[in-house]
């Protein structure tokens, strides 16, 4: 027999102790799991003297009763406090102002969307190429023979598959592009190129645009007005540009663009090696060995063909001095362009 008053006494005294579900669960056993004191009692009901059974089992049942109670209620209580505590951690302040962290486009694709607009706008569509590119496209459709120092192994990346290597310029679009359509033909293409060069200004992976018209009675004023009207679109000024004859295998005659120089207004400075004109692009009329490559009849169709450095421009539009800056993806540097 238990005395249920003392039991109930010391229950009470030691729930209200209990802080954790985990010291709930371990005193629920003690006292009114399978080998607890109250159920043990419960069992041993039939054992005690008729006269008393009655009485004591009552009481003995009303504790159990009780007991329960007590546990469910102290059960509640744990839960509710440990959701107040979770929602207290959890809580977050909706008032607090945000700063918003907008991201940028990166100076080189704002360069060639705004060379692209130009162009576009003067009728020009948009051609691409792939950067793997077959070594007779990038070369010997473009009339580069065989012994051009471009070919060297110093020069070019190439890769460990017969005929292809990373595209060292994006004239080979040009090819493909005469190769697939038909005269008139005036497109850009901008995109990736690859050169085993590495210093302040050249990095070996660079960006540049192409530019390719053929049609009858193409001649070279049609390239000088196109590049005069980019070149002072672009950079926002009615900059000097000159034609400076030139050689590239692939043009005839050739010529490198210098404009004026942006940084220092043509009085010399270190940007323009104090010559006060800036190289900017190549160009020249489309050679009739290259026409003749790709099916076109240089008796019918003349072009002109450009070609520019993506970063060149940047640097002299943004006045960055050093093309690595482009490639090292400092948010200092690319937060400036937002
Ligand atoms: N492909 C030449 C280079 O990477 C640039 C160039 C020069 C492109 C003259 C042309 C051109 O289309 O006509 O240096």
């Amino acid at each position: 027999m238990i005395d249920t008053e003392e039991i109930r006494l010391s229950l009470e005294k030691e729930l209200s102790k209990v802080e954790s579900l985990q010291e709930l669960q371990e005193l629920k056993a003690k006292y009114i799991g399978k080998k607890g004191i109250i159920s043990l009692a419960i069992g041993d009901i039939k054992k005690v003297p008729l006269e008393k059974r009655r009485e004591y089992g009552s009481a003995v049942n009303s504790l159990k009763e009780y007991a329960e109670k007590l546990f469910k209620e102290k059960e509640e209580e744990i839960r509710k406090r440990e959701l107040q505590e979770r929602l207290l951690k959890e809580w977050v302040d909706l008032s607090i102002p945000l700063e918003p962290k907008i991201g940028a486009y990166h100076p080189i694709s704002l360069t060639i969307q705004r060379v692209k607009d130009i162009l576009t706008s003067m009728g020009f569509s948009v051609a691409e190429g792939p950067e793997i590119e077959l070594e007779a496209y990038n070369f010997d459709l473009l009339n580069i023979p065989k012994e051009h120092p471009a070919r060297d192994m110093q020069d070019t990346f190439y890769i460990n598959r017969e005929g292809y290597l990373l595209r060292t310029h994006t004239s080979p679009v040009q090819i493909r592009v005469m190769l697939s359509q038909k005269p008139p033909i005036y497109v850009i293409a901008p995109g990736r190129v690859y050169r085993r060069d590495d210093d302040p200004t050249h990095s070996p992976m660079f960006h540049q645009v192409e530019g390719l018209a053929v049609d009858k009675h193409i001649s070279f004023k049609h390239m000088k007005y196109t590049i005069e009207t980019f070149l002072r679109e672009f950079f926002e000024v009615h900059v000097p540009v000159r034609f400076r004859a030139s050689y590239f295998p692939f043009t005839e005659p050739s010529a490198e663009v210098d404009i004026g120089c942006v940084i220092c207004g043509g009085e010399g400075c270190r940007v323009c090696k104090h010559t006060g004109w800036l190289e900017v692009m190549g160009c020249g009329m489309v050679h009739p060995q290259v026409l003749e490559n790709c099916h076109i009849d240089p008796e019918v169709y003349q072009g002109f063909a450009f070609g520019m450095g993506v970063e060149r421009l940047a640097m002299l539009y943004f006045g960055i001095d050093n093309i690595k800056l482009f490639f090292e993806n400092d948010l200092r540097f690319l937060r400036q362009f937002v």
